[in-house]
């Protein structure tokens, strides 16, 4: 593994810096680009092809970058096109999984809540079916990802009853959406019921993939045209640098640097 593996995540907004945050814990010293495309947030409910081409853009800019691994950290543009993106590009592709493997291990009546992409996704009925003895119940939480969005950046209040189920008596809840993470300890409290992210397991994944060493190795710009934002810390060693179209909401975001507030 190089001594500073250069990473990109990608989300539709802010959702995958709980991503990000999962690898920071397991590697400070790597270096990382977060490309959030607030811009055109929520994905969840747009038609594949959209998603698909917002990604592409993304993974052309982890390209320029040489980036050693990337991340879909968007379990959405996961279900969509993370096969696409491994086809198209040269360096490894990691995507975020619903933590249903976790969540089977403490019981067998589960909730998943997803973006309605995700929760009508292939993908997601592939992943369900690997657990014939777990009851799962799949919740398009419509209009979550948004209101996650909304409350971080523009102090928006967050009603959960609008866009969660009522019903309880669950033995876990998965989250499906990297947004949802943002809010675990809340969802927890209305659900009543243990909630399973997928981050600290797509961060060893992405760890284990730069191990196996197929990474792109081309000669990298220093700084990505659109980069807006950037942390690095002499003393910790961290380097994270933000990405994204830069208008509207974003520059809110990377401005005031809220996104930092997450990791
Ligand atoms: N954070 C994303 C996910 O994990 C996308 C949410 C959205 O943009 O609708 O699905």
């Amino acid at each position: 593994m190089p001594v500073k593996p250069r990473i990109g995540l990608f989300d539709s907004g802010i959702g995958g810096l709980s991503v990000l945050s999962a690898c920071l814990r397991q590697n400070a010293a790597a270096e990382y680009f977060y490309y959030g495309d607030n811009e055109r947030a929520p994905y969840g409910s747009r038609p594949p092809h959209e998603i698909m081409a917002f990604t592409r853009e993304a993974f052309e800019t982890f390209d320029a970058l040489g980036v050693d691994a990337a991340v879909i950290a968007c379990n959405t543009a996961t279900a969509v096109c993370v096969e696409e993106m491994r086809r198209a590009f040269s360096f490894p592709v990691a995507g975020v999984e619903p933590a249903v493997a976790s969540a089977a291990k403490h019981g067998s009546n589960l909730l998943v809540i997803a973006t309605p992409v995700t929760a009508q996704s292939a993908r997601l009925r592939a992943l369900i079916e690997r657990f014939p003895d777990v009851a799962v119940t799949v919740y398009p939480a419509h209009g979550l990802a948004a209101a996650v969005e909304a409350h971080f950046l523009r102090g928006e209040a967050l009603d959960l009853s609008r866009h969660l189920p009522a019903a309880r008596g669950w033995d876990g809840v998965v989250l499906g959406c990297t947004h949802y993470a943002l809010i675990r300890s809340e969802i927890a409290h209305f659900l009543g019921a243990p909630v399973y992210d997928g981050a600290e397991g797509t961060a060893r994944h992405v760890f284990d993939l730069i191990k196996a060493g197929t990474g792109n190795h081309f000669q990298p710009r220093e700084k990505p045209n659109n980069c807006l934002s950037s942390n690095c810390n002499q003393k910790t060693g961290q380097s994270v640098f933000f990405l994204g179209s830069g208008r509207k909401s974003n520059r809110k975001l990377f401005d005031l640097n809220i996104c930092f507030n997450f990791i």
